[in-house]
């Protein structure tokens, strides 16, 4: 589904991304970690065409289509989808005005009574987009957007930092049910990338491949799980010298 050949990003004419090279088939939920400031969120916003990221060089292969100059809202209708880590206030835009055109542009058939209440959100339906939402408000909100968007290929950007307990089990099995992991990969119809610093999105999904991004270069690539165990035991450090791309 998403194929990137040798990236290099530079925002500001400083290099944050040097050559990144993956590919995420269909079905399969990849998910990064690295430590802060390593370019994770850079990555995903240049997957994603934010203008400010300039590609220098390298490709965006996106269900088969090079998508590198297509602007933002055309790489969105193809199927990509972001869940923000911050994501901004639009003030004088209601959640519940958002999720009705979202889901009617998308055809994603949402009830959105039935779908803001699953998410424990009916009370936020009313109020500006973000504004002065809680951390795991913003979460919730996030995640209701994407059941609207239904896009093929989501980009999560720490679904769980901020969340309580008890959210996080809600949040945990919803983004399972979006990623359709409980279905065989062949008949899944979505792809994703996780960014993850606490690992607890993987009690949930059972993700295929991690990767270990560094300075802005991947220094390690091996099963999600693995990898995380290999980070909490040794560090991001041992991911620098790391040779297990098994
Ligand atoms: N608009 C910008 N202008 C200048 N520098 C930027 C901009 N956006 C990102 N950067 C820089 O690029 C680097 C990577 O930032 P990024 O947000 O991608 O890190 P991250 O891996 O997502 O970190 P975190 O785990 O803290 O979320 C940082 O040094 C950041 O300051
Ligand atoms: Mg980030």
């Amino acid at each position: 589904m998403l194929e990137l050949k040798e990236l290099c990003v530079s925002i500001q004419d400083k290099e944050i991304l040097k050559d990144i090279s993956l590919t995420i088939p269909d079905g399969e939920t990849h998910v990064l970690f690295g430590p802060n400031g390593s370019g994770k969120t850079s990555l995903l916003l240049a997957i994603l065409g934010y203008p400010q990221f300039k590609i220098t060089k390298g490709e965006i292969i996106f269900n088969g289509k090079r998508v590198d100059s297509m602007a933002v809202d055309e790489r969105a209708r193809m199927g990509m989808g972001v869940f923000f880590q911050r994501p901004p206030v639009i003030k004088g835009m209601k959640l519940n005005d958002v999720l009705k055109a979202v889901a009617k542009k998308n055809g994603s058939g949402m009830d959105i009574n039935k779908s803001t209440e699953a998410l424990n959100l009916s009370y936020l339906a009313e109020r500006d987009i973000n504004a002065g939402y809680s951390g795991g408000e913003i979460k919730r909100s996030e995640l209701s957007q994407m059941f609207a968007q239904k896009p093929s290929f989501l980009m999560l950007d720490e679904p769980e930092s901020g969340v309580d307990i008890e959210n996080m089990k809600l949040i945990g099995k919803k983004i399972r049910m979006l990623l359709e992991r409980d279905i065989e990969k062949e008949k899944r119809m979505r792809s994703s990338l996780i960014i993850t610093h606490t690992g607890y999105i993987l009690d949930y999904v059972d993700a295929d491949m991690g990767y270990s991004l560094i300075n802005g270069s991947i220094k390690c690539r091996k099963h999600a799980g693995r990898l995380f165990e290999h980070i909490q035991k040794f560090g991001f450090k041992e991911c620098e010298l790391c040779q297990d791309t098994a």
